[in-house]
């Protein structure tokens, strides 16, 4: 397994990769690497000959007081999980190497990017459009795969890759969940053992939802007020925002007609998890 720190490596692997017609995947993370990010390691081998996997817990994407300095990081056992799983290669770059002094260009997705977590993060996509646009242009992949965990996050990438024409396919993965239902994430770590044993009730309150919906219940209002009274009921969490939104548009919807996600954001102790879920009524 090839480990490049500097942005000329990469991008002279990938050109030679490329002059052979080698089809390449790229999977962006942030380390501290779970079942959820292996599974995008699966998905990406599906689509593709090399697989290319980031790490770079990148700063622009944190705003002020936010957890940059906290994120948990753990590089020795990452390469470790990358290299018994077959990556061919693993960028993963200091923050002067992707962003030197001087640095000035951002890539914004406009209104997309205000709402649901952007609303709470108000600079957050815009350093994530950036940083991933940034590793497309130095990995150079044909595709590029990104979990549905993070649904809105998915739906922006893929809509700057249509808007600046980039030649790259982006592919969602389904949402890895504990045995209990919560989704993994690095930021489960945060959880003391009572907010973890608490945090099931965002999968639990989807699922009522979900329920709901299934034995006729369409009205938005209702149902998200059912949501909201289910977490409430737990000590340590803090709603951030609970939306029914279209899901190939992120707009608001009053009645689930459509194909619809819900978006979930909630605060458990001082951890922020989202979730989702996808509803074909
Ligand atoms: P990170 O949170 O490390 O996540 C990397 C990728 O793993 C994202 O595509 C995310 O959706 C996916 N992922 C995380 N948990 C998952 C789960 N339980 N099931 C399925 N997929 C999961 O997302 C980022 O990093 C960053 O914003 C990044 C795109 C790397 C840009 O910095």
């Amino acid at each position: 397994m090839k480990i490049f720190r500097t942005i000329e490596e990469q991008q002279n692997y990938s050109k030679n990769e490329k002059c052979e017609n080698i089809k390449i995947a790229l999977v962006p993370t942030m380390g501290f690497l779970h079942e959820g990010h292996l599974s995008l390691i699966d998905k990406a081998k599906e689509h593709a000959d090399k697989i290319i996997v980031s790490i770079f817990v990148n700063p622009t994407q944190f705003g002020e007081g936010e957890d940059y300095k906290d994120y948990p990081r753990d590089e020795r056992k990452d390469l470790e999980v990358l290299r018994e799983k077959n990556v061919d290669a693993v960028f993963i770059p200091e923050v002067s190497e992707m962003y030197p002094e001087g640095f000035r260009t951002f890539c914004e997705v406009g209104e997309l990017s205000n709402k649901y977590c952007g609303e709470s993060r108000p600079a957050h996509f815009r350093g994530v459009t950036t940083v991933v646009l940034k590793l497309f242009n130095i990995t150079k992949p044909d595709i590029a795969v990104f979990g549905e965990k993070d649904y809105q996050q998915y739906i922006i990438i893929k809509k700057m890759t249509e808007d600046l024409n980039l030649p790259i396919e982006i592919i969602p993965s389904p949402i890895i969940r504990e045995g209990d239902g919560l989704a993994l994430s690095s930021r489960n770590i945060y959880l003391e053992k009572e907010e973890r044993i608490e945090a099931t009730v965002i999968y639990e309150s989807l699922v009522m939802a979900r329920k709901m919906i299934d034995e006729g219940e369409y009205e938005v209002n209702l149902l998200k007020g059912k949501m909201n009274e289910l977490i409430k009921s737990k000590k340590h969490a803090r709603i951030d925002y609970i939306e029914f939104v279209d899901s190939r548009t992120l707009e608001k919807v009053e009645k689930v007609e459509n194909p619809t996600r819900i978006l979930v954001g909630v605060w458990i102790g001082k951890a922020r998890l989202i979730d989702n879920m996808e509803i074909k009524p």
